[in-house]
């Protein structure tokens, strides 16, 4: 038998079709499975060695069969194995050229300056093709432009409207993907009591197992640096206090969900008054939507530029 792919190609070719196949088919993560797992490590070098073996093993079997053969055999081995692939069966089936020898049948009687023309028959992987492209076309007009399917418009749509689904979907299994914007203040007590216990591993040491405030300010009061609301103290765990101050991004040791947790935790802390509390630091944080401070306030300022500077900041919040 003739082998059409020589061996340098065909046991690295094997082998790699064998190694990607077990990429695809093991899962390992990020990492590569012959790396995650020595077996498979162990079993491609096995496969290998036993490749380039049988290689050498039937390479080996040949030059002794060919040795044995006489003369004439040698012979008509080297004929059989010098048909090529234009010559292939195959390939006569595509194209019904004409042999050489037939020529003269395909020959027209042009004759342009001793250059002369063969009236060869359309080969038939051509005209196939010629034919399916007339059928396409027929369906596709009947399909879109007499019957209108739906339009690139509509395919487009429903297109992102898949897409939209499928985010959302994998959104709900996700629920790692707390971000800022979309964080919203828990009040359940499972949820609670487990911020609880975040605070208690985390930050009681600066912020006081009651939140009262040591190194860190008092968590408790309406008061607040960087801002007050469960979206800037959930920004605030994320990515920190000002730089210098102490207070560390959170989101190297805390998943965002446990983020939410611990600030949702500090927030029912709101108005709590622990005993000897760290004295009031930033400004006062209206919430969203609450009535305006001013309005409570108003009775209880006399001075003018103060009911001021609360209406300001309010108006700053918003
Ligand atoms: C090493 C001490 C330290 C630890 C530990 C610490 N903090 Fe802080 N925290 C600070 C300091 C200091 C500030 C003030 C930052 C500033 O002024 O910018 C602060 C500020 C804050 C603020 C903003 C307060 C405001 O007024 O805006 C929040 C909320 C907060 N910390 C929560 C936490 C949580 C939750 C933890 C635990 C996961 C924690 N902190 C751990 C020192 C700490």
């Amino acid at each position: 038998m003739k082998k059409i792919i020589p061996a340098y190609v065909r046991v690295p070719l094997i082998f790699a079709i064998v190694m990607g196949a077990l990429e695809y088919f093991i899962d390992s993560g990020d990492k590569p499975a012959f790396i995650k797992y020595p077996m498979v490590a162990l079993f491609l070098g096995v496969f290998l060695f036993l490749l380039i073996a049988i290689e050498i093993v039937v390479d080996a079997v040949d030059k002794v069969t060919y040795s044995l053969l006489s003369d004439e055999q040698k012979k008509q081995l080297a004929e059989a194995q010098s048909v090529s692939f234009a010559d292939s069966k195959l390939m006569k089936m595509l194209t019904r050229s004409k042999d050489i020898e037939q020529e003269a049948d395909v020959m027209l009687d042009h004759d342009y300056d001793g250059i002369k023309e063969l009236d060869n028959v359309l080969p038939p992987w051509w005209v196939g093709l010629f034919y399916a492209c007339i059928v396409f076309a027929i369906v596709y007009l009947v399909r879109f432009h007499i019957v209108g399917d739906y339009t690139q418009e509509e395919e487009f749509i429903a297109e992102m409207e898949q897409k939209d689904k499928e985010v959302q979907e994998y959104l709900k299994t996700a629920p790692d993907l707390m971000t800022k914007d979309k964080v919203t203040l828990l009040t359940d007590a499972a949820s609670l009591s487990e911020g609880e216990n975040i605070f208690k591993t985390n930050c009681v040491a600066c912020h006081r197992a009651d939140a009262g405030g040591a190194i860190g300010p008092n968590l408790t009061d309406k008061y607040w640096i960087l801002g007050g609301g469960i979206k800037n103290v959930f920004n605030t765990i994320t990515e920190g206090g000002r730089s210098g101050k102490g207070m560390v991004p959170w989101k190297e040791t805390l998943k965002p969900t446990e983020i939410q947790k611990v600030a949702s935790y500090i927030l029912s802390l709101q108005g709590s008054n622990p005993k000897d509390p760290k004295p009031s630091e930033g400004d006062e944080w209206i919430e969203e939507g609450a009535a305006p401070a001013a309005d409570a306030d108003a009775t209880a300022v006399t001075d003018s530029t103060e009911v001021a500077t609360v209406v300001v900041d309010s108006l700053k919040t918003e």
